[in-house]
């Protein structure tokens, strides 16, 4: 059985108050007492508990991590970033997965906050912000990543989504097609309305004509992808390329072309956005952005725990004063690459950091 702080109390014949005052630093516990005290903790294995501990230093070293989509490998990868840049600070996150549903995520915040973590990190289901979410975040720091609700005034980590959706268009109208479809997520979210907003951004510049009947929106998946150029194929009347919303939409337009007896990029070429690690298999080689995701997630794990550390300086009467504007350069997904640009700010006491997108060719757009 664990020792505990009772036990090591009765070892050290002084009182259960003075071992919690020894633990956590306080004043009134002579030196010598203070070493007695960590000596039989030492002795006995005492271990404490997280929550305990957490009650103590009104501190669990925990975070909430909240995704919308555990199957869409983007967010993993964001994860992944996150879970490292927490461990080097001896935290541990707790990941959600909303599914898309806004119910999911109101109680999921709500959870997370009855677990008493420090911070959360969301990439939320849409632009939507909940009044009693705002209110929560007033006590409980959060930061957005890849997707912030719509004038959020938190701190949040996004590649910039418009740049990403231009120069993915732009490659193919420099690769020559001119016929050029769009398939993306009918939700309303910055990475939705800002790729659509870069594809139609170079179509405008190239002089080119965007065609309703070549614009198709669905759900993020792969069974969309497939679906919606199948329906555009089926019509008769199809574009020459398509620049795909994310990744698992373009690999559902590679699956639905081949389905229907035509080859990428022979007949259909295809770009996506975020960079998946299948899109770099060899029966796959899907041109698209890439965006780099570990490090986005190492960067809105340095905001949290910065903004965590911001609040208790606060709570123990101290200003929030010396906040540089902050400017980082961090790696890209590129190997040839060594550094993707990064724009941050700060602003109010938030910050925000714009990633640099980077367009990766590969076959499904290169024509031989
Ligand atoms: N939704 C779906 N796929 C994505 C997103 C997103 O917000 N961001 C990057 N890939």
């Amino acid at each position: 059985m664990n020792a505990t702080i009772k036990d090591i109390g009765r070892e050290a014949n002084v009182s259960y108050a003075t071992v919690s005052r020894a633990f956590n630093n306080k004043y009134g516990v002579k030196p010598e007492t203070r070493a007695r005290i960590l000596e039989v903790a030492k002795r006995l294995n005492y271990s404490p508990n997280g929550i305990a501990r957490g009650l103590v230093n009104k501190r669990t070293k925990s975070i909430g991590l909240i995704i919308p989509d555990i199957t869409n490998p983007y967010f993993p990868e964001v994860a992944r970033g996150i879970e490292e840049g927490a461990k080097e600070q001896g935290y541990s996150v707790f990941l959600c997965n909303t599914n898309w549903e806004h119910d999911r995520q109101a109680q999921y915040i709500e959870l997370l906050a009855e677990k008493r973590v420090d911070g959360l990190i969301i990439a939320p289901v849409s632009n939507a912000v909940d009044p009693a979410q705002e209110r929560l975040f007033n006590s409980i720091p959060v930061v957005y990543v890849d997707r912030p609700p719509q004038n959020t005034q938190r701190s949040y980590v996004v590649i910039d989504n418009i740049r990403g959706g231009f120069i993915a268009t732009r490659h193919l109208i420099e690769a020559g097609y001119r016929k050029i479809g769009f398939i993306g997520a009918v939700e309303q979210s910055m990475p939705v309305d800002e790729r659509l907003e870069g594809f139609k951004l170079a179509m405008e510049r190239y002089g080119l004509s965007i065609e309703d009947r070549y614009i198709k929106l669905g759900h993020f998946t792969q069974e969309a992808g497939t679906k919606l150029i199948r329906e555009m194929i089926g019509g008769g009347d199809y574009p020459r390329a398509i620049f795909a919303e994310n990744d698992l939409l373009a690999l559902g337009v590679i699956e639905g072309v081949r389905s229907l007896g035509l080859a990428v990029p022979a007949d259909v070429a295809v770009v996506g956005f975020d960079d998946i690690h299948f899109a770099s298999f060899e029966n796959v080689q899907l041109t698209t952005i890439c965006q780099p995701k570990y490090e986005m997630g190492k960067a809105a794990v340095r905001i949290l725990l910065e903004e965590i550390s911001w609040k208790e300086h606060a709570a123990r009467g101290g200003a929030r004063n010396g906040q540089q504007a902050d400017k980082k350069v961090m790696t890209a997904c590129a190997e040839e690459t060594e550094n993707a640009a990064v724009s941050a700010e700060t602003s109010g006491g938030r910050q925000v950091v714009v990633l640099e997108p980077e367009l990766i060719v590969r076959k499904t757009s290169l024509i031989t």
